[in-house]
Formats: structure tokens, sequence, C-alpha cells
């Protein structure tokens, strides 16, 4: 069995992102430039942000965390998407999810200015995905794609089976797991909360990548022999024996079904930090399409 090192292959990429920064900086170039907008005060959101923005200074990107009020309304969330879209220093920005219930998700991600979209999820960056044309792929699924490159876990052929049909994760990997090339050329199928008897499913899949966010719910009976199990799950439980008081914990029950994997990611240190490595990776590619405009 294979561990899935999102820890070490995310700072490989962080050193790679950062290389290329510092060759910016000695040809007098202007650095990328992030901007991260969060509404409201949820703890895990905040964290996930802060954790973008010292991501960012680690590389040697610009960061700015723009942080409205939890009453902040649709009119005022998109004045300030303008403001971003409009602004020339900004190389790229994200509106993290999910946004308070007054406000329209979808209207606020097609404000976004596509060239802008580092998160992949205005409909003409998803479309040309699901398309095979060149443009942002949500971190995430990108994350995954590139675990499954650097370890060279062959997917062509392989029956993949998606757990959890949201736009951020399982609808997007469904896609890009069946797209030609490699990672890819695989046979998708994308269960979600309607799907009877999963477990029939899951135990015929070759890859398994689980993105429901219900602790410990892949248990080893589920999975065959030799799986390659991706776990998106971070879900915080409460935890007294943590400082923090809370643990993160993953979809997969970890300890028994590492016995039965082939390759398979841990939480924490898996795709969690893969996500924020490929969104640095669409920075700097937002900044490289803009150099010039
Ligand atoms: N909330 C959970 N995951 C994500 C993500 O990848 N991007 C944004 N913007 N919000 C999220």
């Amino acid at each position: 069995m294979t561990i899935l090192d999102g820890k070490k292959v995310s700072d490989d990429i962080k050193n790679e992102i950062a290389a290329e920064v510092q060759k910016m900086k000695d040809n007098g170039e202007k650095v990328p430039h992030l901007a991260a907008v969060i509404v409201g005060d949820d703890g895990a959101s905040l964290t996930y942000v802060g954790s973008k923005v010292k991501a960012c200074e680690r590389v040697g990107f610009q960061s700015t965390m723009v942080r409205l009020p939890n009453t902040t309304s649709q009119f005022e969330l998109l004045d300030k998407i303008e403001e971003l879209n409009t602004n020339d220093d900004i190389d790229g920005f994200i509106i993290q999810l999910p946004l308070p219930p007054q406000i329209d998700t979808q209207k606020v991600l097609m404000a976004v200015d596509p060239s802008k979209d580092v998160d992949g999820f205005h409909p003409e960056n998803f479309g040309k995905m699901a398309l095979d044309m060149s443009t942002f792929i949500p971190a995430t699924p990108f994350g995954i794609l590139e675990l499954l490159e650097r370890y060279n876990v062959d997917t062509k052929g392989k029956h993949t089976v998606v757990i959890g049909r949201s736009h951020i994760v399982g609808r997007p990997m469904s896609i890009l797991m069946s797209r030609k090339g490699w990672p890819g050329n695989s046979t998708v199928t994308l269960t979600h909360s309607n799907t009877k008897n999963i477990a029939q499913i899951t135990t015929q899949a070759d890859i398994v990548i689980s993105a429901l966010g219900v602790p410990n719910f892949l248990k080893a009976e589920m999975v065959r022999d030799d799986a390659v199990v991706i776990d998106v799950g971070i879900t915080r439980v409460p935890d007294e024996t943590n400082p923090k008081g809370y643990a993160i914990v993953g979809d997969v029950d970890f300890e028994n079904v590492s016995k039965k994997a082939s390759f398979i990611t841990p939480v924490p240190g898996g795709v969690g930090p893969m996500t924020i490595a490929m969104l640095l990776k669409n920075t700097l590619l937002a900044r490289e399409q803009r150099k010039g405009n």
C-alpha cells in the first residue's frame, strides 16, 4: 500500500511555483496577486482562506483577503466582485463558499471575470473543462489529478466511482476522470444521495473518490482489494483531546480501508494541501495569461 502524500507533493509544487516567482522577480516582472473574498465568520471557511493567504506568502505571491460581514447583500458582493474584476493589479480571485442564504451563489460566480476565475467555477470555464479546452480546473479535482499523475497511478480503462455530485468536487471530478488522456480514460460512475446499494457499486471500483462529507462513511467491506482510494472528506468533529477542540475526519475508515488499498490518501495531509497548491498554480497561470494585456 502506498500513501498518496499530499503534504509532500504540495510542498514540491509550492517549491516549483516559488522558483517561477523568483524568476519573475529577477526579471523585474510583477508577481501573481490572488485575492480571496470571505463573507461571514464561519470558522472552517476562515481557516481555509487563512491557509490560502499563508500559502501565497510562502511562494512569494501578493495576496489580499477581503472580509465582508455575514449581513452583506448580494448587491454589495456583486459590487466588490466588479471592483476585483476591474482592478488591474489582481490576477485572480476566489469567493469562498458557502455563502450566506441571502446571496444567490450562481449569480455571484457568474459575475466573476472568467480570466480571473482561478477556482474554475464560472460556467464558461466549467464548460471549457467539460469540452477538453484549456482552462482553470477547480483546485480540488485538479489536485487529485496531480496526485494520481505524480504517483503514476494507472487510470486508463479503470472503473472510477465518484461519491458526491457537488459542483466543487464530485461533478467536475467525474468529467475529468472520463476525459481522454491521463489521468483520465476511466469508465466513471457518479454516485450521490439517491444512489441505491452504493456498496454494490463501490466494490466494483478500481478507483474510489469520496467527496461526501460523512465521517468514516467508506468501510473496508465497501472496497475491493487493491483499490485506489481518494478521500476528499474534511469534516470537523468534536475532540476534547485536541487543543483546537475538534479533529478533521475524512470520509474513509482509513485504518481498515488502508489494509486493502493499493494507494490511499490520508486525512489530513492528502487532498487538502493539494487544493491549495493547485489554486496557486491556477493563479500563476492567470498571471502568465495576463502578461502584456
Ligand atoms: N469551499 C470549499 N471548497 C472551496 C473551494 O475550492 N473554493 C472556494 N471558493 N470555496 C470553497
